[in-house]
């Protein structure tokens, strides 16, 4: 695939601004220096959704959503990077240049092609239910109303090899049909993929057609099939029944996650509305923080057996890492053999309600899975539950959760709940080869060092550095914990004079540091020029007073064992000369 220029995306940043392509999607109020709406990730009635036109980005102080204009499209329409760099070139009228462009200009018309492939798709398999009355009695007989089909848009792919393809073939090329997954091909033969099925369309949230999933009426085998892996389709990502869940119009308080496409639906015919599924995967964190942005509150429900508890454990795992205060989730365990929608149709919707408010809360049944666990009175069996729970909690927020967390394990494990406190806080010893993750500071209150000062203070205003000679001062060097990044973006600043926030942002996307530097940048404040440049002067003498003093305390260890060399005996001179103007001053 062919890439989009740096210098493009850094040009189309520096030319986008964030108040608008924010405003035409969520109506701002201006609020001081900055502007407000309520939180279009989140459910909310009092505005904590900031966008700031300086930073030239945007945070919510209610769900921790935050990002550049590009960021935003990404997540407010579910675009892609390349999407939402084509929206925004779009929006100012400029092509998307690429580097080793072949297919370049393709792209674009391409997928809404797909796209429109797709919803002619849909449009054929509902007019093809309404000519199948055995798919229309397969649909009543699981209890399903004409309502509810059509809010599911719900369709029928008859039986042959080429209905959809004599249907669609002259208005949509063959090869985005086959693109889109609608047809399959077996070497030279392209045939209809989906045949004598129940469709499911799945819709993205702004409710386009990107895929289907498609049911037997009988017991063949695969009772679903999916749509493929596509360019606008993919299954890792997408949950079932969000779009619908949005669109009904009672506020979402919380989200059901359930397993099934019939799940979603026959729940939503009793008006259970906020159902959504994953598609035939397990639940992933990516499902979970999108999930997250909407509610603060998600119910999971699985089965009441053991593949049920073992599928929710997974799910509380990939949970743990994203749960903060004021989020909840908690697990519902259906009676043995019983999905939700043959629960609500067999037990109506009263006694669903009565499982909802009975639902066990992630900490009750994390805590009740580890005694199951590493049951006994033993030191050992204790010992291990804690490291078992060490290596779940670590990645938590510090919080009130947490803080109640240990004591309950303080008091099931009969440890010292300061000791517990201090195992949870650190990773887990790693037991074998590769059982260790990425380690992120996940803690709300960043410590503030001289160096996360001033990487704040560039990222918030990236033109500060232009007029300092004070930086050639900054030392080098690997021995200051986050000097070699405030110079990589320095190096970026000097080259790009004219780089926002949001460009320099965007150039770490997908790195490590990224999270670490959005959560730098909520610190800072608007503020004077004058007063910038002193803050960033300081964080700036500070850091090389830090420097100077590890290089000297180095020299100094060096000198008590060894003889010092001609060029460290100059370096210990000039370091020692240094600290005594500084402290003249
Ligand atoms: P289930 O087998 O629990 O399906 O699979 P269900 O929704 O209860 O189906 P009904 O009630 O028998 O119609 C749960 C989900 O797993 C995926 C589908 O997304 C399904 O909704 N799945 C299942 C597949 O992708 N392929 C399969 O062959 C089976
Ligand atoms: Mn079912």
């Amino acid at each position: 695939m062919s890439l989009i220029p740096q210098r493009f995306i850094d040009d189309l940043l520096a030319r986008t601004d964030i108040v608008e392509i924010i405003n035409e999607r969520v109506p701002l109020k201006r609020s001081g220096h900055e502007y407000k709406a309520c939180c279009p990730f989140h459910d909310e009635k009092t505005p904590s959704f900031y966008v700031s036109p300086q930073k030239q980005f945007y945070h919510c102080f209610g769900c921790g959503a935050h990002g550049t204009a590009l960021g935003f499209l990404m997540d407010y329409e579910h675009l892609d990077f390349v999407e939402a760099i084509e929206t925004l070139a779009g929006q100012l009228g400029l092509d998307v240049p690429r580097e080793g462009g072949d297919a370049a200009p393709r792209r674009d018309e391409g997928r809404d092609a797909l796209y429109a492939a797709l919803d002619a798709a849909g449009q054929w398999y509902r007019q093809q239910l309404s000519r199948q009355p055995q798919a229309i009695d397969y649909l009543k007989q699981r209890g399903l109303d004409g309502e509810t089909a059509k809010r599911f848009a719900l369709g029928y792919a008859p039986a042959g090899w080429d209905g959809l393809l004599r249907a669609l073939g002259s208005q949509h090329r063959r090869e985005h049909l086959e693109e889109t997954g609608l047809l399959a091909r077996k070497d030279e033969r392209v045939y209809d993929r989906f045949r004598e099925r129940i469709m499911f369309p799945i819709r993205d949230t702004r409710g386009r057609i990107i895929g289907f999933g498609g049911r037997v009426l009988d017991d063949g085998t695969p009772k679903y099939l999916n749509s493929n892996e596509t360019p606008l389709f993919h299954k890792g990502r997408e949950l079932y029944g969000l779009y619908e869940a949005r669109q009904s119009r009672a506020p979402l308080d919380s989200m059901l996650i359930v397993e099934g496409y019939m799940d979603v639906i026959g729940l939503a015919q009793l008006g259970v509305n906020n159902a959504v599924a994953t598609l035939g995967t397990a639940t992933t964190r990516d499902h979970l923080q999108r999930l997250f942005r909407i509610v603060d509150r998600l119910v999971f429900c699985f089965d009441g057996d053991r593949a049920g508890r073992q599928a929710a454990w997974r799910a509380l795992e990939q949970t743990i890492p994203i749960m903060a205060d004021g989020r909840e989730a908690v697990f519902l365990f259906l009676p043995d053999g019983e999905d939700p929608d043959s629960f609500v149709r067999q037990h109506g919707r009263e006694a669903f309600d009565r499982l909802l408010r009975e639902a066990t809360p992630l900490s009750r049944f994390l805590l009740d899975e580890l005694t199951e666990r590493h049951p006994g009175a033993t030191m050992e069996a204790r010992a291990a539950l804690l490291h078992e729970a060490q290596g779940l909690l670590h990645e938590l927020d510090d919080g009130a959760l947490k803080t109640q967390l240990v004591d309950a394990l303080a008091l099931e494990t009969h440890i010292n709940p300061e000791r517990v406190a201090q195992t949870l806080r650190s990773e887990p010893k790693a037991t074998g080869g590769d059982a260790r993750r990425p380690t992120v500071n996940r803690s709300q209150s960043v410590h503030r060092t001289p160096i996360r000062t001033a990487i704040a203070l560039l990222l918030a205003h990236p033109q500060l550095t232009a007029g300092l000679p004070e930086m050639d001062e900054l030392p080098s060097g690997e021995g200051i914990q986050g000097l070699p990044l405030l110079h990589e973006l320095l190096e970026t600043v000097r080259d790009n004079p004219n780089i926002t926030t949001a460009g320099l942002l965007e150039r770490w996307r997908g790195r490590p540091e990224l999270p670490h530097l959005t959560r730098l940048l909520e610190w800072t404040v608007i503020q004077g020029d004058e007063a910038l440049a002193a803050e960033f002067r300081d964080a700036i003498e500070r850091i090389r007073e830090q420097h100077v003093s590890q290089r000297l305390d180095a020299l100094l260890a060096h000198a008590r064992r060894h003889e010092l060399d001609a060029a460290q005996k100059q370096e210990l001179s000039a370091l020692l000369a240094q600290t005594r103007s500084a402290r003249r001053d």
